[in-house]
């Protein structure tokens, strides 16, 4: 099977170098307008595909994603030092609305797994841009709800494979930690700690709130990007959907709010197959409804 990455800055190439080294699909093809950058990379990662699983790298025009059983999208602007994902919503809207068509012409059943920021809202606008009919996800908050079981992990002292539990809405700060359904072994997180009598409290919730939700801006501060975590991300989703996983993802999708944003979705080979809604409290719920808002407002302002 052949993966497209059309962007083929930190984060498309990484997400590039993460699929071959788990050797996810037979042949990778790196498109970048800068086409020097798609042949570096490209080359440089083909150098891990013989120590791995000898898949194929090449870098590529447009036309050269023909045939691919997904793209990912990591094209665009990323957030500066104190920028906010919403920022870049203009700068990047006017690079899709060129690109997105191409992509689609090259590649019109090609699911589109989107990740450049705002993702909510690109995702939204790539689906407008795309063929009709053709699958379009964006990488939401799978990687936040990667860094909320990380740090619930490392209180719990357990592999953070094991913890589970969602972040959902928008990716960005006003994301949702739906703590109702964060568990361990089958039990709430305060019930488990409680059970180990290992600390729980308001404060170490607070902590790891901001530590999820602060965790790219501290990233960015100390390194001017973030580029691993999402890569694995997209490496996760792109498996789901070439691989058929029905891997349960909190995805970019429609939802009943009006927008898109994070929600869990079975994640197969036609995109998003079908979403679910946990059960939530009455807060959270809350909290998901001022996320909509505050992406359908952020939309808006590019209408205007
Ligand atoms: C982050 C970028 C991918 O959260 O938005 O690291």
């Amino acid at each position: 099977m052949k993966v497209g990455v059309v962007g083929s800055g930190l984060v498309g190439s990484t997400a590039a170098f993460a699929l071959t080294l788990r050797g996810t699909c037979s042949d990778l093809v790196l498109v970048d307008k800068d086409p020097e950058r798609a042949r570096a990379e490209a080359e440089d990662i083909a150098h891990a595909a013989p120590v791995s699983h000898g898949t194929r790298v090449v870098s590529g025009e447009i036309d050269a994603l023909e045939g691919c059983g997904a793209i990912v999208v990591a094209a665009g602007a990323n957030q500066k030092p104190g920028e906010t994902r919403l920022q870049l919503l203009e700068r990047n809207a006017d690079i899709f609305a060129e690109l997105i068509p191409q992509v689609s012409a090259a590649a019109p059943q090609a699911p589109l797994i989107v990740a450049t920021n705002p993702v909510d809202l690109l995702t939204d606008l790539t689906t407008t841009h795309a063929a009709e009919g053709q699958a379009v996800l964006g990488s939401g908050t799978v990687l936040d709800s990667a860094r909320f079981r990380h740090l619930i992990a490392q209180r719990a002292e357990v592999d953070a494979t094991h913890v589970h539990g969602y972040v959902l809405g928008e990716h960005g700060d006003s994301e949702v930690l739906a703590w109702s359904t964060a568990k361990i072994a089958g039990l709430p997180v305060a019930d488990f700690m409680a059970a180990r009598n290992l600390d729980w409290t308001p404060e170490i919730m607070a902590e790891i709130d901001h530590g999820t939700r602060d965790a790219a801006a501290a990233i960015i501060s100390g390194k001017r990007a973030t580029y691993y975590g999402i890569a694995a991300a997209l490496t996760r989703i792109t498996e789901a959907v070439i691989l058929n996983r029905r891997a349960i993802l909190t995805v970019t999708g429609p939802t009943d709010y009006g927008i898109s944003m994070a929600l869990p979705r079975i994640v197969g080979s036609g995109g998003i197959e079908e979403t679910l809604m946990p059960q939530l409290s009455a807060e959270e719920l809350g909290q998901l409804e001022q996320s909509a808002e505050t992406l359908r407002h952020a939309l808006d302002s590019l209408s205007r």
